[in-house]
């Protein structure tokens, strides 16, 4: 059974989704919907080269889309102030849906959205994709055999340039994305999440802002235990920074280090480092296919569920008023 997709934004986020389920197997996208007549033709503009829509179902408006009888799912790539009013309007008329992270602009809109897929029941899949990023998958499979004991330390780190791509210049107004504490520390902020639990509270430091953006935020995680887990996230660099996510994470026996080429590299206590093969393919890929093969089989995610994907976002929210007060806050799920 192939799964037909229809894709809502044709942005920087749409045309990466449509490439990848060009090779994933059991789907296809059937339709795509986008306010802009370029993007319609299949030109994503901002050098991020073309699509061929030439046998695609092609909407103006979303509407359409959703009314769209041959298709099974409605994979959101909109801006994120539009993912909550988007998602439920999908729902509602009887679509499951894939929508980007962050799962909303805010932790409320994130619950309707929960909400809305249980009283419609519609399956709500959350894209956050560093769950299925191979180095990232391999390093926690490490870290939860407990071979090389306890984390003591973990860091991880992500940094860009301000993205200058954006529909209407989105990802720069605060109000509708976030900038760069939702937009781009989330995916270390989810990971963190996915790996050691929910924080009992948070820690953060910002600085340098930008119209009283928060583009660079360092936050120390507290599960109750005697660790130091971190993250820093900043997107305040010059266009052309080049964009980097690493991590280091300490154990007992051995530090597992991912590099900006995302390679793996384990360093025992005892002997020499060496190269940890990670899976083939990237994250895009895993992700998608994963969500696919959930639909296809009529069952939730067990790698990411809408309610973890809600508490990233509450965690950052936790995080910004730390960042506002100085003062640790309580994360209260
Ligand atoms: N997982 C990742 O690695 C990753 C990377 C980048 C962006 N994202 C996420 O993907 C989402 C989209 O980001 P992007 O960079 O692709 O943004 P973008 O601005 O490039 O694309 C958004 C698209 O939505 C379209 N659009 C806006 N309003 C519309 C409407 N009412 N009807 C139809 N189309 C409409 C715009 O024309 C544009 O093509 C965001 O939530 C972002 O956080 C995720």
């Amino acid at each position: 059974m192939t799964i037909k997709v229809g894709i809502l934004g044709l942005g920087m986020m749409g045309k990466v989704h449509f490439d990848t389920y060009a090779k994933l197997k059991g789907a296809r996208v059937e339709a795509v919907c986008d306010l802009d007549a370029k993007k319609r033709q299949g030109d994503i503009g901002h050098g991020f080269g073309s699509i061929d829509l030439s046998k695609r179902k092609i909407y103006t408006a979303m509407e359409e889309l959703f009314a769209d009888p041959s298709l099974d799912v409605i994979d959101v790539c909109m801006p994120t102030y539009l993912h909550a009013k988007c998602s439920i309007a999908a729902m509602k008329a009887g679509k499951h849906v894939i929508c980007e992270k962050p799962m909303a602009r805010t932790s409320a809109e994130a619950r309707e959205m929960i909400a809305a897929s249980k009283k419609m029941n519609r399956k709500l899949f959350m894209a956050q994709c560093i769950r299925f990023w191979p180095s990232y998958v391999k390093a926690r499979e490490i870290v939860l055999s407990g071979q090389y004991g306890r984390v003591m330390t973990a860091r991880f780190c992500r940094l860009s340039g301000l993205p200058n791509w954006s529909w209407q210049n989105w990802l720069q107004d605060a109000e509708k994305s976030g900038r760069c504490s939702l937009d781009l520390h989330v995916h270390d902020v989810d990971f963190i999440q996915y790996l050691f639990g929910k924080p009992k509270s948070v820690m953060s430091r910002t600085g340098g802002l930008r119209k009283g953006c928060m583009d660079h935020i360092i936050t120390s995680y507290d599960f109750g235990k005697d660790q130091l887990i971190t993250a820093e996230g900043a997107w305040e660099y010059a266009w052309g920074y080049p964009f980097s996510m690493t991590f280091s994470i300490a154990m007992e026996g051995a530090t597992l280090d991912m590099t900006h080429d995302t390679k793996l590299t384990l360093y025992p206590i005892k002997g020499k480092p060496k190269d940890v093969k990670v899976y083939a393919g990237d994250g895009y890929h895993h992700e998608l296919g994963h969500f696919i093969e959930c639909i296809r089989m009529n069952r939730d995610s067990d790698v990411v569920s809408p309610e973890s994907a809600m508490h990233s976002v509450r965690i950052i929210e936790a995080e910004e008023e730390s960042a506002r007060t100085g003062k640790a806050v309580t994360v209260r799920f």
